[in-house]
């Protein structure tokens, strides 16, 4: 009957958090022994990786996995933030489609931030949602990016990270061999810590929710997407351009009187010691970037949610008009 409006709710549960593991330690990726216990339910898996760190680990991880008894393909993407994209999701899976996985199978994501989240972002839509075991080889991804389960891609025009989906890996497996050469207690404590200070602001705030706790985590990068999506990805490396981005905050916020102008000084000796930089080169400027771009992440021309210093250790999301 014309002008009648029926409703059917549906109370769904909410939907059920999975803890996982970050195991951190030495050779695991060579020691079957050692991974058995962590891999033993998986019967199938994709490796995902790069055709840099193809070259340095892949060979140690199929022989690994093919030791455990598991039926595991691979599927290597050219390396580079520019080919953070759909096509690369495609790539993967197609692989996955070749390889015959099913909702019980694995993607393995061997690499760093940027393989993490192309491989993420396609086991979150593959089957609609397969397990997805991270496995950084970069420090960025072993204390950030593989933890959290943010996965996506860059959009042409929707820009940096414009596509993608949370899902939390089963597993975050830390080799310290690619990233150090010996075994160093001070490490491992270090990507321990790192870990554990991000895993406790994901459980307090998995999706980045209205609290605004996980969003502090974006200090920098409103500018720093800006910087990366007007430059190019690939220009900069993703820190770099969160470097220059931490820097634009702080002396935003010093600017509109929310933190002491020392603060920036500190920021920049602090990324200086790092030796990262601090500012764009030459005849470069972040406001350039900033005018061309049209994603919502990083579009300065309009209110923008920033992340700003309010106070001396504090941060806070703030919306500006940047215009
Ligand atoms: N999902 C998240 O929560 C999150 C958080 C932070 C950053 N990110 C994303 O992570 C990406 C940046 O990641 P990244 O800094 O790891 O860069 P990256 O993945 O591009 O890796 C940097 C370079 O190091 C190479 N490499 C990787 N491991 C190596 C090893 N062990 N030895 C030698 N070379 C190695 C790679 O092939 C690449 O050339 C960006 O796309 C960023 O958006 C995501």
């Amino acid at each position: 009957m014309a002008g009648v409006t029926t409703q059917v709710s549906v109370p769904l549960p909410a939907a059920p958090a999975i803890p996982y593991n970050i195991v951190i330690a030495t050779g695991t990726l060579r020691n079957e022994a050692a991974l058995l216990p962590w891999l033993s339910h998986i019967s199938k898996a994709l490796v995902v990786t790069d055709d840099i760190v193809s070259k340095l680990y892949l060979k140690d991880m199929m022989r690994t996995l093919r030791s455990l008894g598991i039926e595991a393909g691979c599927v290597v993407l050219p390396d580079g933030e520019q080919f953070k994209d759909m096509h690369a999701v495609t790539k993967v899976i197609d692989a996955a489609v070749s390889e015959k996985l099913d909702r019980k199978s694995s993607i393995i994501a061997l690499g760093g931030g940027v393989i993490g989240d192309i491989a993420g972002f396609a086991a979150a839509v593959y089957h609609r949602g397969i397990e997805v075991i991270q496995v950084p080889t970069t420090l960025m991804a072993m204390v950030d990016s593989a933890v959290g389960g943010k996965t996506g891609v860059n959009h042409p025009v929707g820009g940096k990270n414009a596509i993608g989906a949370f899902h939390q890996p089963s597993l975050v497996l830390v080799d310290l061999e690619r990233v150090v050469r010996r075994e160093s207690d001070a490490v491992r404590a270090l990507i321990q810590r790192c870990c554990a200070a991000k895993a406790a602001i994901v459980c307090a705030d998995v999706k980045e929710g209205d609290s605004g706790l996980r969003a502090m985590l974006n200090l920098g990068h409103t500018f720093a997407h800006a910087i990366e999506t007007g430059l190019g990805y690939g220009v900069l490396l993703h820190g770099e351009a969160v470097a220059v981005g931490l820097v634009i905050a702080a002396q935003l916020s010093a600017s509109l009187g929310y933190v002491h102008p020392d603060l920036v000084c500190r920021v920049e000796r602090l990324l200086r010691r790092a030796n990262l930089p601090i500012s764009l080169q030459g005849s470069r400027s972040w406001q350039n970037c900033g005018g061309g771009i049209g994603g919502k992440e990083t579009d300065l021309s309009v209110d923008t949610f920033l992340d700003l210093m309010t106070r001396y250790g504090t941060l806070a999301c703030v919306w500006r008009r940047c215009r």
